[in-house]
């Protein structure tokens, strides 16, 4: 029998997506009667834990910080043990989302334009206001850093701007992004395979966490994703290349605006979630894999890819 280690929990604004996630994980893990399972959150009895459960594999199915941002990852590393998704470096990457920009933009990977805003320096609104006049133009995206699931993302004009921004106050540091309208595609890479797209039709304002995560907010996924095989290939090419330029491992997703034939990547996620409406396993399903089958080959690659 396999020990299997499951990472779940954790502290931030996505624990309860993870804890949703290591359930349907559990779920379809336990049918097949191979695996130890033990599941546990990154708290301070963590590391004592897995020394006594002595695991062939931590399934990380944390999210967001110190979850996502390789914190846990070093911690990881440090007791020498095979761990699922992405390493240290790659996940402090892609959590990052104007350290990962940087890479994409350097790369000729097309992004939207933004503007780094900090509210540790003193603050000045009107010429913020100014800049995004000159460079963006409103409507603006505003959002963390480094948070998930679009937890503190506002779509604003110039009207409640003020307002907005006095939301993400906590935040520190945001990036202030010019607003792509179209369309949201979401492509998924597994290992050095393209898994595929799924397209996004949220009945809300924007995908925000209720279009997010609940039923109700219906929020449509399309599969097959109305789009020329060129432009398919695009994508996936596109989705392909940020995940070796951040040296990722395992699964990935990225999230694009399509716009007048133009991909424009949002972000990259090493941990995207794995929840009964989450996209990855839909994608994954499609191409006949199933949620056992994908979780598996999640654990094979990581076996095997250190
Ligand atoms: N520049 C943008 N233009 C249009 N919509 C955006 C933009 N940035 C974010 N969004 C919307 O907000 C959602 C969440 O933003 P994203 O950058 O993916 O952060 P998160 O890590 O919270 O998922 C996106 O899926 C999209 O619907
Ligand atoms: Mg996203």
């Amino acid at each position: 029998m396999d020990r299997i280690l499951i990472l779940a929990g954790g502290y931030s604004n996505e624990r309860e997506i993870s804890l949703i996630t290591a359930k349907s994980v559990i779920h379809e893990l336990k049918k097949n009667k191979k695996y130890k399972l033990l599941l546990i959150e990154p708290d301070g009895s963590f590391v004592k834990k897995l020394r006594k459960f002595k695991p062939k594999l931590v399934l990380n199915l944390l999210h967001g910080r110190y979850g996502e941002d390789g914190y846990i990852q070093s911690v990881l590393e440090s007791e020498k043990v095979k761990y699922s998704h992405s390493g240290v470096l790659s996940s402090s990457l892609a959590i990052d989302k104007e350290l990962s920009k940087k890479i994409f933009i350097k790369n000729n990977i097309l992004t939207p334009s933004y503007i780094k805003f900090s509210f540790k320096n003193n603050i000045d609104i009107k010429n913020t206001i100014k800049k995004i006049d000159k460079n963006l133009k409103f409507p603006v995206v505003l959002k963390p850093i480094n948070e998930g699931s679009s937890v503190g993302v506002y779509i604003c004009n110039k009207k409640n701007f003020i307002r907005c921004l006095m939301k993400l106050e906590k935040f520190k540091d945001i990036l202030i992004e010019k607003y792509i309208p179209g369309r949201e595609i979401q492509a998924a890479i597994l290992g050095k395979k393209k898994l595929g797209i799924i397209e996004l039709k949220p009945k809300r304002k924007f995908y925000d966490y209720k279009a997010k995560y609940s039923a109700s907010a219906k929020t449509e996924h399309i599969i097959p994703v109305n789009l020329s095989s060129r432009n398919f290939n695009k994508i996936n090419s596109i989705a392909m290349k940020a995940h070796r330029l951040l040296k990722c491992r395992g699964v990935s997703r990225s999230d694009f605006r399509f716009y007048k034939n133009k991909f424009y990547l949002l972000e990259l996620n090493t941990q995207p979630g794995m929840t009964s409406l989450s996209l990855v396993p839909e994608i994954a399903r499609y191409k006949n894999i199933s949620f056992i089958q994908l979780i598996e080959e999640i654990m094979r690659d990581a076996t095997i890819n250190k």
